[in-house]
């Protein structure tokens, strides 16, 4: 079975404790709870965690970092599209984010890859050329400061009848891929999958379930290749991942042709001692004349089983942080396999096509939002701040009136506590502002001047 079907999946992962923070000053923000069971600190790889679940309560891009703090939602909840494949992306010689946005469909989506900087506004975005449908989200892939690599699952009409299907009005998928300018939109270069790989190769038949497609219609094309990864090397060749082939073919730069196959019904390359099957996220590594090295996620592996989705990335220090897909889950482990982090979302039918650490800093142009609470006039007020999507705030520094002067004076300081920070005066003040601080003491942003409310925090 496939992947992405809403709604037909359901996970013993634990149980549903909180599925979301509650934030009194944020409440449009409703980020999945991340639970970190393992956090071996003298091993973990610095950077955060990013990744987009769904069939969670908000589906969205999501920032976290290695304690399972929210660091950035990007979901405001005003669209009914999915996200897939959060990332750090070099753009333009900057590190940027990037994602996918758009509506899924089957095992497939149909939408735009989305280019994010530091301070989360919106820079490029980009989808599918030469009048082929919208960009699927099996790959975002940016090479070269300014070229992307997406996939598009293409229906096209195909006699079916070699394979029980109809011979006229037969529609067939064809797994493409794309090389496009970013700043152009300009295809570099297009592939297709029907033109080099005989539907024979498939291990999925024919209406085997609504996600492989009966063929009949174009919403029900056969998705006889299923592509899921799409790398470059330094030679310009490429590296394709079948999920429904279980192969992984190179492919030539030059003119498209098949170099070699790895796996599959038909591999030319003889595999000594191990196998893969359904594989995910197939990579370069490291090449030479002689010798070529890839990475894949292969969903028949051993340990934590995935049914669908998932990826390896391997870090610099050669560790390598992986995404369990369907299970909402990342881990990191040392080369040798030693797991030195673990963590899991509490929302157990959720999940999450691919995961990966990165380093990134974060200076949102949103002020941070701060909402004070007093019970009544003259009583204790609390306070709670935020900033969504900073990773430069080490303290907050919290400013107050009193009853008797409008003057703001300093309250407290407080150490970042995660994604929100709280502090309570024993004092009532009825104006209030917060300000951040960097690690090095600097100022960084106000919260604008909130009036105290003695409506009571939300809770939920
Ligand atoms: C992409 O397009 C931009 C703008 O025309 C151009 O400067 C750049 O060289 C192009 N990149 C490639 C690799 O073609
Ligand atoms: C499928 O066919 C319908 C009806 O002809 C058309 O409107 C639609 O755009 C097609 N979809 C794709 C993805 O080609
Ligand atoms: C296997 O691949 C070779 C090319 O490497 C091709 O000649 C042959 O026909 C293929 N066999 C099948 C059964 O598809
Ligand atoms: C592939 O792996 C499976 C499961 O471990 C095993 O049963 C099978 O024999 C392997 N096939 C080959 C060709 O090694
Ligand atoms: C190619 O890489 C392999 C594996 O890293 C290495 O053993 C081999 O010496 C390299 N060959 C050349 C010609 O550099
Ligand atoms: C992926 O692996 C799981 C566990 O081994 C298995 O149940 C499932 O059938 C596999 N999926 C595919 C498409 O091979
Ligand atoms: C983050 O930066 C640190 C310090 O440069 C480095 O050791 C670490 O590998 C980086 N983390 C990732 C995920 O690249
Ligand atoms: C915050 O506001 C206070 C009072 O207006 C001001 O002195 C301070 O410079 C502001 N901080 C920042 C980072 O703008
Ligand atoms: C705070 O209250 C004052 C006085 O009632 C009002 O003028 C001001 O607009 C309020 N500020 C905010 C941010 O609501």
């Amino acid at each position: 079975m496939d992947v992405f079907s809403i709604g037909s999946y359901r996970f013993w992962f634990g149980l549903i404790l909180r599925v979301r923070l509650i934030l009194n000053q944020r409440p449009d923000i409703r980020a999945p709870v991340m639970e970190v069971t393992l956090n071996n600190d003298a091993f973990v790889t610095p950077g955060y965690i990013f990744i987009a679940p769904y069939e969670t309560e908000l589906p969205g891009p999501y920032i976290y970092d290695s304690g399972g703090n929210l660091v950035w939602s990007g979901a405001d909840g005003s669209t009914s599209e999915l996200f897939h494949d959060l990332q750090v992306c070099p753009y333009e010689g900057f590190d940027h984010l990037c994602y996918f946005q758009g509506n899924q469909i089957e095992g497939y989506a149909r939408g735009r890859s989305i280019i994010l900087n530091n301070d989360y506004e919106q820079v490029a975005t980009v989808q599918s050329g030469d009048g082929l449908t919208l960009s699927d989200m099996h790959e975002l892939n940016i090479i070269d400061d300014t070229l992307i690599l997406i996939a598009i699952y293409q229906p096209r009409p195909y006699d079916l009848q070699a394979y029980g299907g109809p011979a006229v009005n037969g529609w067939a998928m064809d797994g493409v891929f794309q090389e496009i300018n970013i700043t152009t939109g300009e295809v570099l270069f297009q592939w297709g999958s029907l033109e080099h790989v005989p539907l024979s190769d498939t291990y999925t038949p024919l209406g085997l379930n609504p996600v492989v497609g009966d063929g009949t219609s174009n919403a029900t094309a056969w998705d006889y290749f299923h592509l899921n990864s799409i790398d470059k090397n330094d030679d310009g060749d490429y590296l394709v991942s079948s999920r429904h082939t279980s192969c992984i073919y190179k492919i030539s730069g030059q003119d498209g042709s098949i170099q070699w196959r790895l796996g599959g019904k038909n591999s030319s390359i003889q595999l000594l001692d191990y196998n893969f099957s359904a594989q995910h996220d197939a990579r370069f590594l490291e090449e030479n004349d002689t010798v070529t090295i890839i990475s894949l996620f292969d969903n028949a592996s051993n340990g934590l089983l995935s049914t669908s989705q998932g990826n390896l990335q391997l870090l610099s220090n050669q560790h390598a942080f992986i995404g369990w897909g369907a299970h909402p889950a990342v881990s990191e482990h040392t080369s040798d396999g030693t797991p030195v982090f673990f963590a899991t979302l509490t929302d157990p039918q959720s999940m999450n096509y691919r995961a990966f650490r990165f380093n990134w800093t974060g200076e949102p142009t949103d002020d941070p939002a701060l909402r004070t609470y007093a019970a009544a006039p003259g009583s204790a007020t609390t306070f709670w701040v935020s900033w969504n999507g900073d990773t430069e705030a080490a303290s907050w520094m919290f400013y107050g009136t009193t009853s008797d002067s409008d003057q703001f004076m300093l309250l407290a300081k407080a150490d970042r506590q995660g994604f929100q920070t709280t502090y309570t005066s024993t004092n009532y003040h009825p104006q209030a502002y917060a300000e951040a601080l960097s690690s090095d003491g600097t100022a960084l942003r106000n919260s604008s001047v909130v009036n105290t409310t003695s409506s009571p925090p939300s809770v939920d």
